[in-house]
């Protein structure tokens, strides 16, 4: 099927009350994972390349096989580039025939000295111009993400959280299509279970009238994750999760290997090494991963409510 826009998938989202899953895949079993995942729940996704991943693989190699995944699925999927820092990586990806991208505005190029809120607008806004002029769906993002209650004060983790008034100035001034909010998650795992802001998520919501997104969904509580749903969440990313599944089962696979060749020794037989036989546990593992959250998000079933599916 081609590639759809995440404005597209997100509206559906959003008459229907639920959230669509946007899975980070770095190489072909991820890329598989996530697909095969949605396929199986029926479910519209969202599959998305993080910038980090440039310093992994190239993007052409990568946006080629995501496109080949989704050409043959038969469920609607966007391709996205996730936490793009600069206008150029927002450039390459247009051209590439992304067909959403996010533009972190809230830090530098080097991904870690902050924006000035100006600076977010001006850069967001350069973004929006470009990916519109194509059709492409744009993410902007408000706020610094930080879990309440780890590392970063309380009332710094309060600071950091999304201002209603802010992001509905940001909205209008930019014109993103959907906001990535800052409610109290954090990227990758969290030092015990965070506090989701729900009372700020239902301000925001009240403010803007775009879908929201949240970032850092691994190891949020699933009631957490329900409730920012029905409160205007309609893009849930999630990338520790995958990847935690794929560490689990290539260390049981490994393991298993090491006992096989043990056996081989002992029996005086030849090793037998099977790449395979690692990486299709490991692929299974995260598309397992990939389904449990797409059956929490409540985007199960929902592809073929979309137009053309
Ligand atoms: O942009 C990607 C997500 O925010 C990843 O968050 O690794 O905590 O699931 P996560
Ligand atoms: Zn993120």
């Amino acid at each position: 099927m081609p590639l759809v826009t995440t404005k597209e998938l997100l509206s559906h989202a959003d008459a229907e009350g639920y959230a669509v899953g946007a899975f980070n895949a770095i190489n072909m079993e991820s890329a598989q994972a996530i697909i095969q995942a949605a396929e199986e729940e029926n479910s519209p996704v969202i599959i998305q390349v993080t910038q980090t991943t440039l310093a992994y693989t190239e993007p052409e190699e990568l946006a080629a096989l995501i496109f080949a995944l989704v050409e043959k699925a038969e469920i609607p999927a966007a391709a996205h580039l996730d936490h793009g820092r600069t206008f150029e990586t927002i450039v390459q990806f247009l051209r590439l025939g992304f067909t959403s991208v996010m533009m972190d505005g809230s830090l530098q190029a080097d991904g870690k000295t902050p924006r000035t809120y100006e600076e977010n607008v001006e850069v967001t806004k350069l973004a929006v111009r470009a990916a519109h002029s194509v059709g492409v769906t744009v993410e902007g993002e408000l706020g610094r993400l930080g879990q309440i209650g780890s590392e970063i004060s309380d009332a710094e983790a309060e600071h950091s959280l999304t201002d209603p008034d802010m992001a509905a100035k940001f909205v209008e001034e930019t014109g993103v299509d959907t906001l990535a909010v800052s409610i109290g998650t954090t990227h990758g795992l969290y030092k015990g279970a965070p506090t989701i802001v729900h009372d700020r998520l239902r301000l925001i919501d009240d403010r803007v009238r775009i879908p929201l997104v949240m970032h850092g969904g691994t190891g949020v509580p699933d009631d957490a994750v329900k409730e920012a749903i029905q409160l205007g969440i309609r893009k849930v990313n999630i990338d520790t999760q995958i990847r935690v599944a794929f560490y689990a089962a290539i260390g049981d696979a490994l393991r298993l290997a090491e006992k096989e060749h043990a056996q081989a020794d002992a029996a005086g037989a030849v090793r037998k090494y099977d790449v395979r036989k690692l990486m299709k546990p490991a692929r299974d593992a995260m598309r397992d991963a990939v389904r449990d959250r797409i059956r929490v998000f409540g985007s199960s079933g929902k592809a073929s409510g979309i137009t053309g599916f």
